[in-house]
């Protein structure tokens, strides 16, 4: 990071989108007024307003003696109060004036391969108890941890929620991690037992998990017990004494047991975060906080009502899929619409047919997989009826207006708003967004923070910058989903988090706000580059570069120079039929230097046939640096989704 910071900022965005009368009029924050009024109910007292959403959208055992507890660095909301997760997430709709819900599809679900399930509320009371005791039978106890590694299958839910349920801490490993990080994991979580299936399905191919956790833990005793679910069918080792089938631990297993009343602040879920460098973070989350800010955020962005169908295509293993495909979802008793493979299998309409399939009303997935359709080309996309839908959100990174405006057009159909969603993993839910049938969105901008939410824009002294300069996104009130600490590391949670500001949380993102005080992420800091004493972000460039009409993708990193101190290299991937001309790197620089300035240009473009992504979809951008500097790799590369990417950009260099 380099030691000032006036981000430079230029992209500018015109296009505005007003909230429509008709969908306001029923949207659970009805318009502009009502919006107003919660926003200034926050301000007042945050605490006594997270206290009534507490209230409203949370079942408590018993009551909290304070709200929050604030010694900086850390937080404790609710004090005292006793709850459960699955309780909150399945017995309450079974209960009083929602009793009728039981037979309501509380997971709607569908295999790779097109097999298909539903399970109520009712069925998922049912296989959540009998699975919580499976735990407890197999030695889990209140606080333990359980690892899951698991493929997108209802069980992985229903495992989730069963140690909710116990007050076991669970730790899922994204299925698509190899055997190293899996170890790295169980181990500082410090697991003695892990759920895993034979396998999962990914592009017709089996993912072999079980295997995978075999080799993870063959040097690690202290893993008593491995509980394999049956999915893919093929033989797989089973070392006797440890590892047990699932389908043999559940039979004639009582489907009761009653959830734990459990502190407030009891250890909910440790997710690993990879970070830029070795050791992976455990960000732990708790739970009365959290289950308040999933569901309330849940309820108001996501507008959920009665008959909605709402579908995020995050797997579970990442935070999206944790807080707005299980949690935030359950708790509001919606449907959530879970589907296990790609995106392209068994060819690229796969994610529309299943919208038009089960009338899907609510839509959430990732700028990364939009770009990714507008490369498969709209024709897929428009084959198909998509009527039901009425409410489209992203997240995962800043969104270029090319795709957003896309993604209104061919997938919304100029009718659904769109909510851009910014969060992280370690804010446990959405912190800045619109709020649909309230806020005007305009292409490219979160917009402002979820009422209740106190961000800011600072610069490297603390003051706060001007409208539309660039700083450091900073959050200045503690908010009831912010990450409890980093697992076993409180030295790493202080320095990472709160040392750069006192008492403030750093986000680790440059933003600037407009004048109007709608917020434009501008990526992670360690993304923004240093040229000739500009500090430009990458994401700026890149969605330049995206703009342009031969360009899918983009990603734009600084390579060491010795007269600007670093140039600029952008890496770039073709729409279909696009030739990679010699004259097209020279548009494409002066392109740039139209969209955003001259100091902006690129000086080099390198044309590639791909980038290498995480499983999450992000570009790294770590590795794209040693390619622009001709330099080895020494970084961790576990997390990269296709190796041949990388082998391909170096035998391309000249
Ligand atoms: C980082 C977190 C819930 C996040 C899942 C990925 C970037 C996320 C947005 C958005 C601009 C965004 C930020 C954030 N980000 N959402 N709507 N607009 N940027 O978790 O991989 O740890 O990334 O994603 O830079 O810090 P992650």
């Amino acid at each position: 990071m380099a030691d000032e910071i006036a981000i430079e900022s230029s992209l500018r965005e015109k296009r505005r989108f007003k909230p429509d009368p008709a969908w306001s009029r029923r949207a659970n924050l009805p318009g502009k007024a009502a919006y107003g009024r919660m926003v200034k109910e926050a301000e007042k007292n945050f605490q006594r307003y997270w206290a009534r959403h507490a209230r409203e959208n949370v079942s408590w055992f018993s009551p909290w003696k304070k709200i929050l507890d604030w010694k900086p660095p850390f937080a404790k909301w609710f004090v005292g109060a006793k709850t459960n997760v699955s309780y909150n997430c399945i017995d309450r709709h079974l209960e009083g004036p929602n009793a009728w819900r039981r037979n309501k599809a509380a997971i709607i679900w569908e295999g790779e391969p097109g097999d298909r399930r539903v399970l109520t509320f009712g069925d998922l009371h049912r296989e959540v108890g009998t699975f919580a005791n499976v735990l407890k039978a197999n030695g889990v106890k209140k606080g333990d941890r359980v690892v899951l590694y698991m493929p997108l299958v209802p069980e992985l839910a229903i495992a989730m929620l069963a140690c909710t349920r116990i007050g076991a801490v669970h730790s899922i490993i994204f299925g698509g991690f190899s055997a190293d990080s899996i170890r790295d994991r169980v181990q500082d979580a410090g697991a003695k037992i892990v759920v895993t299936a034979d396998g999962g399905w990914r592009r017709g191919q089996i993912v072999p998990l079980k295997k995978m956790v075999n080799d993870a833990i063959r040097k690690l005793p202290e893993v008593g017990r491995v509980i394999v679910l049956r999915r893919t069918g093929q033989d797989v080792p089973m070392r006797k004494g440890r590892d047990v089938w699932w389908h043999e631990q559940t039979e004639g297993v009582s489907p009761e047991c009653k959830p734990a009343k459990l502190d407030s602040e009891h250890p909910l879920f440790i997710l690993y975060t990879s970070g830029s460098t070795g050791k992976p973070k455990g960000i732990l989350h708790t739970t009365g906080g959290y289950l308040t800010h999933v569901a309330t955020t849940a309820r108001y962005i996501f507008d959920l009502k009665e008959d909605d169908t709402y579908w995020c295509t995050a797997d579970i293993g990442w935070i999206t899929g944790h807080s707005y495909v299980v949690y935030g979802i359950l708790a509001n008793g919606a449907t959530s619409v879970m589907y296990e493979g790609a995106p392209n299998w068994p060819d690229e309409e796969r994610f529309w047919q299943i919208v038009d399939r089960y009338r899907v009303t609510v839509f959430y997935t990732a700028p990364t997989a939009i770009r990714t359709f507008m490369r498969w080309g709209e024709k897929r996309v428009k084959k198909y009826s998509l009527s039901s839908l009425r409410l489209l959100g992203t997240v995962g990174e800043p969104i270029n207006p090319e795709a957003w405006m896309w993604y209104r057009r061919v997938v919304g159909r100029n009718r659904c708003p769109i909510v851009d969603t910014w969060w992280q993993p370690e804010t446990g839910g959405i912190l800045i967004t619109p709020l649909p049938g309230a806020v005007e969105t305009t292409p490219g901008s979160a917009t402002r923070p979820f009422p209740g939410i106190f961000p800011e824009i600072l610069n490297e002294q603390g003051e706060p910058c001007r409208p539309d300069e660039g700083g450091y996104l900073v959050i200045t009130k503690p908010w009831p989903g912010m990450l409890r600490g980093i697992y076993g590391d409180p030295k790493r949670f202080r320095e990472q988090y709160w040392s750069k500001y006192k008492d403030l949380y750093f986000t680790g993102d440059g933003a600037r706000r407009d004048a109007r005080g709608y917020f434009w992420i501008m990526g992670r800091v360690d993304d923004v580059m240093n040229v000739a004493g500009h500090r430009l972000s990458t994401m700026e460039i890149e969605s330049a570069l995206v703009s342009h009409r031969s360009v899918a993708e983009a990603a734009v990193v600084g390579r060491p120079d010795e007269i600007k101190g670093t140039a600029v290299v952008g890496f770039v991937s073709l729409e279909g039929g696009v030739e990679a001309r010699e004259e097209l790197r020279d548009e494409l620089r002066q392109h740039v230097a139209r969209e955003i300035g001259p100091v902006a240009r690129p000086d080099e473009i390198r044309i590639a046939a791909g980038l290498p992504k995480t499983r999450s979809g992000k570009i790294m951008r770590r590795l794209l640096r040693d390619v622009a500097a001709g330099r080895e790799t020494t970084g961790d590369t576990t997390t990269l989704e296709d190796f041949s990417v990388l082998a391909a950009l170096r035998s391309d260099e000249d």
